[in-house]
């Protein structure tokens, strides 16, 4: 299939895009810690960091913020975003409550610990084998445990004839299919095409700002305006310092999820700044 059937019947990008930008919503940046840093005390030290620079960065602004760090790491992390707008975030959760599954941890177990949101379906795990199926339980259980689930979805590569759409639209279609409307909106949309992560590839702003329609179109027409206004889509894959501003500007996104520059508090705070500029 064609690029041109994502496309059909979409409102006319100018008109959409337009009639989007009416409605303000709240920036938001998370940072994806991965399996980074080594030892809890630098964690501590980066931790502490984040949280101070990027409140200077953020002022009075409205923008939402997060980190998701190792889970390991939560209570220690916890102490230091404690009482500051900075939400502590997990990078994958289990769809169940309990259960014999080795090495998982619960949505529930995350909540209990102050996690107010959770990566789901980064790429590195669906690398590992999880399917659209396994992303959308773990999206429900993040839903059902009352946290944000952070759904990511991308391409591995871009062909010319414009199917990667088709994978996006897959990917997202699995974890939408079943919500309701109110659920919907709590979902946060990380695009995140898999071959611009840790790479220093990126797409255009204008190749973000067409996904990112597409992606509205799927919710417009599944839950109408209301709905689609209010679902946040982060772009995420090398966003730098450098890049932010150009992606917000042009890119029509509502924030990111930032990998590597989220681990120097300095990149992290302009990212922010690009956010509210
Ligand atoms: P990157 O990672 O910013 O280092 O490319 C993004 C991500 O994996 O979420």
């Amino acid at each position: 299939m064609k690029y041109i059937l994502i496309t059909q019947n979409m409102p006319s990008p100018m008109v959409y895009s337009l009639h989007m930008a009416k409605v303000k919503r709240t920036p938001l940046v998370i940072g994806n810690w991965k399996m980074h840093p080594a030892t809890l005390e630098a964690a501590k030290r980066l931790g502490k960091d984040v949280v101070t620079k990027a409140l200077k960065a953020r002022g009075t602004a409205s923008c939402d913020i997060g980190i998701a760090v190792p889970t390991l790491y939560f209570d220690e992390i916890g102490k230091i975003t404690k009482g500051k707008p900075i939400m502590l975030g997990a990078q994958n959760a289990a769809a169940g409550a309990v259960g014999a599954e080795t090495g998982e941890v619960s949505a529930g177990m995350l909540a209990e610990r102050r996690a107010a949101f959770v990566i789901v379906g980064h790429s590195e795990r669906r690398a590992r084998g999880e399917d659209n199926a396994q992303v959308t339980a773990r999206a429900a259980g993040v839903l059902a445990a009352k946290m944000i689930p952070v759904v990511c979805i991308g391409e591995q590569s871009r062909d010319a004839e414009g199917d990667f759409y088709h994978i996006v639209h897959e990917q997202l279609d699995a974890v939408f299919a079943n919500l309701g409307g109110t659920a919907a909106t709590r979902v946060v949309v990380a695009y995140e095409p898999v071959w611009a992560i840790g790479t220093g590839l990126t797409p255009t702003a204008e190749d973000v700002s067409t996904m990112r329609l597409a992606i509205k179109k799927y919710l417009h027409e599944k839950y109408g305006d209301a709905v689609a206004n209010k679902v946040r889509v982060l772009y995420g894959g090398s966003v730098t310092e450098e890049n932010a501003l150009e992606f917000m500007q042009n890119g029509m996104i509502d924030g990111f999820l930032v990998g590597g520059a989220s681990l120097e508090a300095v990149r992290f705070a302009v990212i922010i700044k690009a956010c509210i500029a």
